[in-house]
């Protein structure tokens, strides 16, 4: 084998893995839509699209990277070398640039929030309306916004520097563990506070009533992001892996670990924003706006405010290192660049591009982009368009373009005793990543394409890319026959 680093050991890999899945997607984000669709009964929903769609392309993913020891570009260049599949591998690797660039942002705030909690300046926070009023003039103040997402960036760009083992590895080998032990805190603080129990009851009793058709295209795109999938970020990590590696056992421990920090991080914020009695369905701001009210009126709200706060950070920043790894890993392999060089140069161009997005909540509110701020405009690129594109077109790439095969072949490698034991698992993978990931991921992209209320041309635009793509995929099975 090259020069290339490979994981350590096998805890090496999982431990990072996990820590790009678990972040901002867990803490912040799963707590506020499982609150806003029903709880018990959209966490339900989640737990399957987790399992029959998240799973297996996890799964294709994985074995992409390993097969090539490659970036997204590269994965797709050396198994097809067809323009098509290479520009789907750089559209992975500008979803990470366009990911990143938002997502330090929120966890600026959260860096920004230890600092505000350990200054005291939640102590005055008797109802939500005071908590919002601060939350908008913290996002409001173009140095604190601009600084965080500044400072946060650099953390990110500090652990990559460092490398594969001793930057990613390591860093994640440390941060998990207090990322678990700071949650456990939390859950027990949130259990063992008097009233705890109506929030429990929210998180396990089914309110089927909320459930619709969105509820569960929201769950489909949300275990997407959740375990990082659809942009390669899974496959670069899969590229630093071995033969001997067995990747279906290795998904499915990053996907209960992804899972279960998901679910112990709705217990610990439920079971306190009920005892305090505020509202479970407060959306985005629930972590924001609800929490530090949940923190002024709990004995020694200081402390698990900043325990709190440095969870959602660590959570970030292990899933922040995984996007910028994607684009540093093309530079490396694609271009020959130094790995230092690398970080360093896109760092700071992803930084430069995040700008903006912080400035949205300030200077740049009413700009308006395709009728969007800047920030929701790189969001909404992300998570609809170039998230569930990426999974749909890695689905049909290893289900049908790659060679069943080979893919076979190459999933055996370190897994023989999946496939003697078990050989429906491999069946059950092959029809859930051949039909039902496709046509699931599909429902979710035409769905989102109709949420666009807001702008026509723009609708029409998404039509013609689909039109486009289906095209150019009839064109491709033609030419396999
Ligand atoms: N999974 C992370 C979260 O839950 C976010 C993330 C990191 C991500 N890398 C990704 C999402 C790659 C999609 C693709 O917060």
């Amino acid at each position: 084998m090259n020069n290339r680093e490979h994981w350590g050991s096998k805890a090496g890999f999982i431990l990072a893995a996990a820590g790009s899945a678990i972040g901002l997607g867990n803490i912040w984000k799963f707590p506020y839509i499982a609150g806003e669709n029903g709880g018990a009964a959209f966490v339900f929903i989640y737990l399957i699209c987790i399992a029959l769609i998240g799973l297996p392309v996890l799964i294709a993913e994985i074995m992409m990277g390993r097969t090539t020891q490659r970036n997204p570009v590269g994965a797709f260049k050396k198994l097809s070398g067809k323009p098509f599949w290479v520009a789907v591998g750089s559209l992975g690797v500008i979803a990470g640039f366009v990911i990143l660039s938002f997502y330090t942002v929120i966890a600026g705030w959260s860096i920004g929030y230890i600092v505000e909690a350990l200054k005291g300046s939640f102590s005055q926070f008797s109802d939500p309306g005071v908590s919002s009023a601060y939350f908008e003039s913290q996002v409001g103040n173009v140095t604190w916004i601009v600084g965080y997402h500044t400072l946060f960036s650099f953390l990110t760009m500090g652990v990559v520097f460092a490398g594969i083992n001793k930057g990613i590895e390591k860093g994640s080998k440390i941060m998990m563990p207090v990322l678990f032990f700071l949650l456990i805190l939390l859950v027990i603080r949130g259990v063992t506070l008097p009233g705890a129990e109506k929030g429990l009851a929210f998180l396990w009793s089914p309110d089927w009533s909320k459930i619709s058709g969105q509820s569960v295209l929201i769950a489909l795109g949300h275990a997407f992001f959740t375990i990082s999938l659809g942009m390669g970020a899974m496959m670069t990590y899969g590229s630093y892996l071995s033969e001997k590696d067995h990747v279906p056992s290795a998904a499915l421990q990053i996907v209960i670990l992804d899972t279960f920090i998901a679910l112990l991080a709705g217990i610990a914020i439920f079971s306190s924003v009920f005892a305090m009695g505020q509202d479970p369905a407060a959306g985005p701001g629930l972590i924001f706006h609800t929490l530090p009210v949940v923190f002024a009126k709990m004995p020694g709200g200081v402390v698990w405010a900043v325990l709190f706060f440095l969870l959602l950070t660590v959570a970030a920043l292990t899933s922040a290192i995984s996007l910028l790894e994607v684009v540093v890993a093309y530079f490396v392999d694609e271009r020959k660049w130094k790995r230092q060089n690398a970080v360093m140069v896109f760092g700071f161009v992803v930084l430069l591009i995040g700008i903006p997005s912080a400035l949205s909540f300030n200077v740049m509110k009413d700009v308006h982009f395709f009728g969007k701020t800047w920030f929701d405009n790189a969001d909404y690129l992300a998570s609809n368009i170039l998230l569930p594109g990426g999974g749909f077109f890695i689905a049909i790439f290893v289900g049908w373009i790659w060679g069943f095969d080979t893919v076979l072949i190459e999933l055996k490698k370190g897994s023989e005793s999946l496939f003697d034991k078990y050989p429906i698992v491999i069946k059950a993978w092959k029809i859930f990543l051949r039909f039902l990931a496709p046509v699931m991921i599909f429902v979710v992209f035409l769905h989102s394409v109709d949420l666009l209320e807001s702008v026509w041309h723009q609708i029409h635009m998404q039509w013609v890319i689909i039109i486009i793509q289906v095209a150019i995929l009839i064109k491709l099975f033609h030419k396999k026959k």
